[in-house]
Formats: C-alpha cells, structure tokens, sequence
C-alpha cells in the first residue's frame, strides 16, 4: 500500500512504472482508448494545485484501501455484491482544485463522474453505473461553520445531518434545522434532492430554507448564488445536485426552536381499533397545528405474544411537538382524541435529544453519537413513494390491511403534509408537491440475504404494494419524492440518456417543474457532463447532435 502511494505521489517520474499498473486496472472493454485513460490520471496530477497535492486522495483498485473507501459510504447492502459495477478510480477531494481538476480532466477524456456525499441513494446512483465511471467523494470536505447572530450556517456538502444537528445545538439551544430524521444521511444528496423530517410542517424542507450555494460547474468554475444566478440557484434547491455540477457547500437558514419539544410513539393494532384511528389520522394530520407532526407507520406483526402465527397490522403514531407535553395533550384531545395519548406516552426533551428518539437510539445516550458517521445496521433495501390527496374510505383502508397481511414484509410510512408545505407555491423550488397533497407514502422493504434471487424476491413484494395502492393515491402524473429514488419510475442506462426516455421519471418527480430543469441543463450543461440514469436531460432537439 505506501508502496503504491509512493509510486502515485512521484507519479510524474513513474509514468513507465504506473501506466503498468494502469493498464491492469483500467480495463474498459475494447473499445476504450487505453491511451486516454492514462492520460486522465496524468491530467489530474498535472491541473491540481502543487500546493494540494492531489496524489493522496487518489484510490486505485490495486490499493489495498480501495474496498474499505469505496465500502464505507454504501447503504444500501444490494450494491456491495461482488458483481455491483465498481469505480476505475476514487478520489477523495480534500481541496475545492482536486474537484476543478477532475472536472476538466473528465471532460476532456470523456469519463462519467459520480458524486457521492452521505451515500444514502436508494438506488446507489451516487457510486454505482451502468457505464465505467470514477467516484468523487465528498466525505473529506465537511466544515460546518454556525452563525448564531445572523441565525445561518455554512455547511460542506460531505457533511452529515448529524453533525449538522450536533454543530447548531452546540451553539445554541433554540435553534435547529429541519431535515431528515436519519443522522448519517449527507447533506449533499438531501439538500439538493429537497429534504423533508419532522419540521416540515412548520418550516418546510431543506431545500426551502437554502439562501447560497457554492458550486464547481462543468467548465470548473466555482459559483456562489451571485454568480450562478438564480436559475440554476432554483435547480439545486431540489432539482437533484447531481444534473447540475458539484456542489461544495450550502448556507442555510436556521430555524427556531424551543428549548422543550415533546415526542410520543404509540402503537395500535387492529384488535386494538387501529382502523378508526387512522381513519381519524387521516382528517386531522394534515390540518394539525404547524408545531405538531405525526408520523403514521404501517407494519404486519404477530397478532399476540403467544402466536399462533396470526398476523394483524399494527399503525404507530410517532411525534414531534415544537411544545410541552401539557399543550400536546390539550390539542390531541380537542383534534385526534381516538388516539387516546395520556401523559405517560409524552417524553419531553430537548430538540436534540428528539434527533435522538427519531432516530430510534435511546434518548439518554451521549449526544455525540450524532457525529458517528456510520449507521447502526446495514440491510438489503428498496424504496418507493407516492402522495395521496384524499383520505381513504374506511373499506379501503381493510383491503389494504389485508393485502398488507398477504404480503407481511413490505411496511408503509405517512407523513402528513398540510401547514407550511401547503403554503409555499409549487413553482418556488423544484419539489413540486405542495398544496392538495395530504400526505406521503414511503414504501419499504429491507431484507438480510445478499444475492439475486433474495432481492428479486423482496422487490416483487414492495412492487406489489405499490401496485395494490395505486387507486388511492396520486395520478397522471402518479407523483414521486426523487430523494427516494426509484428506478421503477424509468431510467437511461446507456450513459446519454434522450430527453424522450427521461421525461416520464421527470414528471413524475417534478411535475410541471420539469420543464424548467431541462431548459437551465441546457444552458449550464450543454454537453450533459453531469449524468446518471436519472438525471435532469438536455432539450430534445440536442440529441440529434449525437
Ligand atoms: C436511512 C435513510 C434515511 C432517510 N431519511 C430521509 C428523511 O428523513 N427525509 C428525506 O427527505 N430523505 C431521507 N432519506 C433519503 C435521502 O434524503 C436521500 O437518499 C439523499 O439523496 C441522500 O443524500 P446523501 O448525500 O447521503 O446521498 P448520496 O448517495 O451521496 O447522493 C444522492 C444523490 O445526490 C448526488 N449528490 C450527492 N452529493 C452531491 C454533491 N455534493 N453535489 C452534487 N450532487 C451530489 C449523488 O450523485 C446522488 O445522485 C433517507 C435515506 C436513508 C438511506
Ligand atoms: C460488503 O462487501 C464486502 C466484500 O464482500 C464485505 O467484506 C463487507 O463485509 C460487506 N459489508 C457489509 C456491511 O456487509
Ligand atoms: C452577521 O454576519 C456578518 C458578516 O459575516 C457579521 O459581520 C455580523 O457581525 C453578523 N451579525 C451578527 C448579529 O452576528
Ligand atoms: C374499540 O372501540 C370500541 C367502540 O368504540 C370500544 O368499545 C373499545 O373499547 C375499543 N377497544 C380498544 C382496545 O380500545
Ligand atoms: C411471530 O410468530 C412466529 C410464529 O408464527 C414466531 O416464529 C415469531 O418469532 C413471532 N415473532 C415475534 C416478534 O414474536
Ligand atoms: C436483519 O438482521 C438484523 C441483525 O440481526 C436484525 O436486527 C434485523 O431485524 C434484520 N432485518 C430484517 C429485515 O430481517
């Protein structure tokens, strides 16, 4: 290994030794130009700033790192198979130059880029393609830098919403950020992809709450808001950061908090009237006051402790109150008394210790197991999302029950929209869904078995989850959340990608949002450098140049 990295870091006086080294490696197939592909590497060493030297942060599979680089931000078991398609090269930027530099040098050879900066993409999209490809990790780059007086923060795109959370409340008791509820999600994928956790009802995502951006685009200029003008300022702000360039950092906007929030789970099966509560959920949820949130989650259990192999569903109401636990049980019993929550179901915390409960790690552990980067477990998995725009009738909600019952593994989470999330215009960002939409479905399915056949198995049921709802919930375009990203939903597999190919993902993702994407692509990504299998396309009448 130091063998490697000495031959990498004097490079320019090893070409002989590397381009051996080279050729083994990056075997492409026939058709590649081995000649071209060494050059990349050269070009790298050759455009990075000498006074970041870009040698230490490259990974070739020969390294005996490469693995455990490349290993360590999948979170998604499905593409850690021997067979998933691995990168040719990782560079672990640790200087805005070595991000300049490897945008360029890729152009110029030709090569895809994947970004990735928390890996939390359902679909592995941030380190996995169809086509040869080099890794960009951001995870080196993650300062986040707190102003308390003017309520903002900058924070690096490699940073995660941990240690987001963790750096704000450190600074302050009575301010927050509302994002996403699993800590080791990374900024860089949640912002730009939207975001949404327990304060979107009173503040709206991520994405809403974004005032600048710093951003490397396909020329290798860096940009800030100014500079990049508010068009494509409006795309990475939910339009996916991936179609666009790399982006290096976001400021936001803080958000108040009070020093005392309140959270509850309680759990109901269908002995237990779960029925008549949801349906009660269902009318109530999305008109809540702004400061309560209550998310429902769907799963089959045994129906008793001593089973007899008897399945019913079991609905938990898990909460966030922006209050004490006296308010929340005044309203819960004005507004949704079926559920019948008494004071010993309430936990009062601080905003931060809610982090910890939303998270399902125990309320009292030291707070700074938010800066550990890496989850708790790891499973096989798949997601897919829907938005539902009317309560469901009473018999519906039974046959769904049933086919639940059928089916055992595939769970569903609601989260109710309504508040803010109806108030802001559906144009403001790209996230289209807003007024009119209840709330959202997230299907999931995790399993423990690696191989083909498991995942094939597992996928078929969530697949059929989703196709035994469709009556119940969003259509023409059947609506999705891109951060839960779903292949299902059409994909360019080729490395192009045509406009006509991608506008039924696009749709369905972005609604009449879609159109704008593809015109500021075009303008600030003419030749569709930044691509994946879901990316934002260029207009239809530039595929005839291909
Ligand atoms: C356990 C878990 C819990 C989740 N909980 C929530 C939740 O509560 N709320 C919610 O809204 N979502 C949630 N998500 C979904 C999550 O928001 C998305 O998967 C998000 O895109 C992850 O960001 P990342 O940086 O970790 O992912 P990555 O896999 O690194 O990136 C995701 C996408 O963004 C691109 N990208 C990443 N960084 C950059 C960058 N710096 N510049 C340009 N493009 C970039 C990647 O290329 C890829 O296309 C959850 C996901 C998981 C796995
Ligand atoms: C990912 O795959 C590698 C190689 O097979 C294996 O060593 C590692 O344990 C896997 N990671 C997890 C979390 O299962
Ligand atoms: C706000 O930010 C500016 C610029 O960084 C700084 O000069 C000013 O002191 C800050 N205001 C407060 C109230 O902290
Ligand atoms: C279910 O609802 C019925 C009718 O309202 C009520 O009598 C019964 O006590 C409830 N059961 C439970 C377990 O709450
Ligand atoms: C549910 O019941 C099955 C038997 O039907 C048993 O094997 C399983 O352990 C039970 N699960 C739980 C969580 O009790
Ligand atoms: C997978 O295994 C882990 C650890 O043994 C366990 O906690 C989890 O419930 C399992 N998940 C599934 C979906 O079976």
């Amino acid at each position: 290994m130091a063998i490697l990295r000495a031959v990498l870091a004097v490079t320019m006086l090893s070409m002989v030794l590397l381009s051996v080294l080279w050729r083994a490696t990056f075997d492409l197939g026939d058709q590649e130009d081995l000649g071209d592909q060494e050059t990349f590497l050269q070009c790298l060493v050759d455009d990075s700033h000498p006074s970041y030297p870009i040698s230490s942060a490259i990974y070739i599979p020969q390294f005996s790192s490469y693995s455990s680089v490349l290993e360590s931000y999948i979170r998604n078991l499905r593409f850690n198979e021997t067979w998933t398609p691995k990168p040719f090269l990782i560079l672990t930027a640790l200087h805005q130059s070595h991000i300049q530099a490897a945008i360029v040098c890729a152009r110029k050879h030709d090569l895809q880029i994947k970004i990735r900066s928390g890996g939390h993409d359902y679909e592995g999209l941030s380190y996995v393609s169809s086509v040869p490809f080099f890794l960009l990790d951001m995870f080196n780059l993650r300062s986040i830098d707190v102003d308390i007086g003017n309520e903002t923060a900058w924070v690096q795109t490699g940073a995660t919403l941990g240690e987001l959370f963790y750096r704000i409340a450190e600074k302050s008791k009575i301010h927050g950020f509302p994002a996403g509820v699993c800590p080791t999600v990374g900024v860089g994928g949640h912002l730009s992809g939207a975001g949404y956790g327990n304060m979107m009802r009173k503040y709206g995502l991520s994405a809403d709450n974004i005032i600048d951006a710093l951003l490397i685009d396909a020329n290798g200029r860096l940009l800030d808001r100014k500079s990049m003008g508010e068009d494509l300022f409006w795309a990475i702000r939910g339009g996916g950061g991936a179609s666009f360039g790399v982006i290096l950092a976001y400021k936001i906007k803080l958000v108040r908090v009070p020093e005392k929030v309140t959270v509850f789970k309680v759990g109901k099966t269908l002995e237990e009237n779960a029925t008549d509560i949801v349906d009660q959920w269902q009318h109530v949820a999305n008109k809540l006051p702004e400061e309560l949130f209550i998310r429902l989650a769907l799963d089959v259990v045994n129906s008793s402790s001593q089973s007899n192999g008897e399945k019913t569903v079991r609905a938990s109401f898990i909460s966030l109150f922006l209050g004490d636990s006296e308010s929340l049980l005044y309203i819960m019993n004005e507004r949704f008394p079926k559920l019948g929550l008494s004071k010993s179901d309430c936990i009062e915390a601080s905003w931060l210790q809610s982090v910890l409960f939303w998270a399902e790690i125990p309320i009292e552990t030291e707070i700074n197991i938010l800066l550990d980067r890496s989850p708790q477990t790891l499973v096989f998995l798949k997601r897919k999302s829907d938005y539902v725009k009317e309560p469901i009738p009473k018999p519906g909600l039974e046959r769904i029950w049933k086919r639940m019952i059928e089916l055992e593994v595939p769970r569903m989470l609601f989260n109710p929209y309504g508040g803010k999330m109806a108030e802001i215009p559906t144009t403001e960002i790209p996230f289209p869904h807003r007024a009119g939409n209840l709330w959202k479905i997230q299907y999931i399915t995790n399993w423990n078995e690696s191989g083909i056949e498991a995942a094939n198995h597992y996928i078929d049921l969530i697949r059929k989850l989703y196709d035994y709802m469709t009556p119940f919930v969003s259509k023409n375009p059947r609506r999705a959340y891109l951060n839960y990203r779903d292949l299902d939903l059409g994909a360019s597999y080729n490395g192009k990608g045509l406009y006509s190919e991608r506008r039924d993902y696009g749709v369905k993702y972005f609604n009449g949002n879609f159109d704008r994407l593809v015109k500021i692509k075009t303008e600030v990504d003419p030749s569709n450098f930044f691509r994946n299998e879901q990316s934002i396309p260029i207009f239809p009448y530039q595929d005839s140049r291909k």
